[in-house]
């Protein structure tokens, strides 16, 4: 069974469906299995930070329940980066340290970090600043981080573009309309052509591939002269106006977040083409709501590869699905570079071949 441990576990980054079925396959591996003990680390970094540290003592009873809840029993945060922490007084602190410190407050020997590419960077380099044993677990709906097929919360995004389109359907075939739905995913496309071939849209607009109004109302357009006059048009937050501008919202807090690429293009295609058109914006709820069965399935897999690799020594390394199969990886080579989609690549090809105008 190997010398007893005590290891955390936190969740870091926007949630996603599938945490909490995470956390739970950590607790069962390393305390059912291996006989240790795991402390859920509250809202990421911020419960080592805070004095004294805020965690949780997990058990296999406190979260057999929890399988398919979602969010993250832990809490989360997407802001507040350790190396440049925004102060009460707006100054910008180094806090690094504090997090070490927490950590050997915890009495921990190591540490899992489930996040997004951001998120693992930041993990990885505090744990090389102190003698940190990190092991990293991918999550995001974006399913940007490279080198692993997929990330937990990619799929119930997924399904819930997917169910959007299938809703959007009936009401725009109705109103003979183009619904345009936008939906997040970052910098990458890879929820608007997934969803958008699921749910059998019109036009998928996404950020690697350069589009134009004209092409897309080309595409409305021939519809209508086939007597089908309605259109269901997918796009990805991260497409830019025509004349390539992000299209951003931004707070009081003077954060400023990706928002108003569906209105935009919906504005354009009416003046462009006359249709009448419409605008669902999805947001949070792609985050949000009961994991998928493969969410909960690949967050499971994750967990329990997670703390094998702590098992076996193999720190620095993130668990990735490969060839339907757990790997372990340098967090290295999955934060070096960024998985957009692939423009040559087989969803790309599948779209063209039904006919779905890509815009280009
Ligand atoms: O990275 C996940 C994600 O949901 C992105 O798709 C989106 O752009 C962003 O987070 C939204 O962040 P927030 O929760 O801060 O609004």
């Amino acid at each position: 069974m190997g010398e007893h441990k005590r290891i955390g576990i936190l969740t870091s980054g926007g949630d996603c469906a599938g945490l909490n079925a995470v956390i739970r396959a950590v607790t069962h591996r390393a305390v059912g299995t291996y006989g240790w003990e795991v402390m859920g680390i509250y809202r990421a970094t911020q419960g080592l930070m805070s004095r004294p540290p805020q965690a949780i003592a997990l058990d296999v009873e406190k979260v057999d329940a929890i399988l398919t809840q979602g969010g993250t029993i832990l809490g989360t945060t997407n802001k507040g980066n350790p190396f440049a922490f925004p102060m009460a007084d707006g100054t910008l602190r180094d806090r690094s340290d504090e997090i070490l410190e927490g950590y050997y407050q915890l009495g921990l020997d190591a540490l899992i970090g489930v996040g997004g590419d951001g998120s693992l960077a930041i993990l990885r380099k505090i744990a090389q600043q102190g003698n940190l044993k990190f092991v990293g677990i991918p999550k995001t709906i974006d399913n940007d981080v490279s080198i692993t097929e997929r990330s937990i919360g990619f799929d119930t995004a997924v399904n819930i573009a997917t169910e959007a389109l299938d809703r959007l359907h009936f009401t725009a075939a109705s109103h003979d309309r183009v619904i345009v739905l936008e939906v997040m995913g970052r910098d990458a496309g890879h929820i608007a052509i997934s969803a958008g071939i699921a749910g059998g849209a019109d036009v998928i607009l996404i950020p690697e591939i350069p589009y134009t109004i004209e092409k897309v109302c080309h595409k409305i357009q021939e519809r209508q002269a086939q007597g089908r006059h309605f259109c269901l048009v997918v796009v990805s937050e991260a497409v830019c106006t025509e004349t390539g501008e992000a299209v951003k919202i931004s707070d009081r807090f003077g954060e400023c977040r990706f928002g108003g690429i569906g209105q935009y293009l919906a504005d354009r295609i009416s003046a462009c083409s006359e249709a009448e058109t419409r605008v669902t914006v999805l947001g949070h709820t792609q985050r949000g709501g009961i994991p998928s069965p493969l969410d909960r399935l690949i967050a499971s897999a994750f967990g329990v590869g997670a703390v094998d690799l702590i098992a076996n020594g193999q720190y620095d390394h993130m668990v990735a699905w490969q060839n339907r199969q757990v790997v372990g990886v340098p967090i290295a080579e999955a934060i070096g570079q960024y998985q957009a989609v692939d423009p040559n690549g087989t969803l790309v090809k599948t779209a063209r071949g039904l006919g779905i105008c890509l815009g280009d």
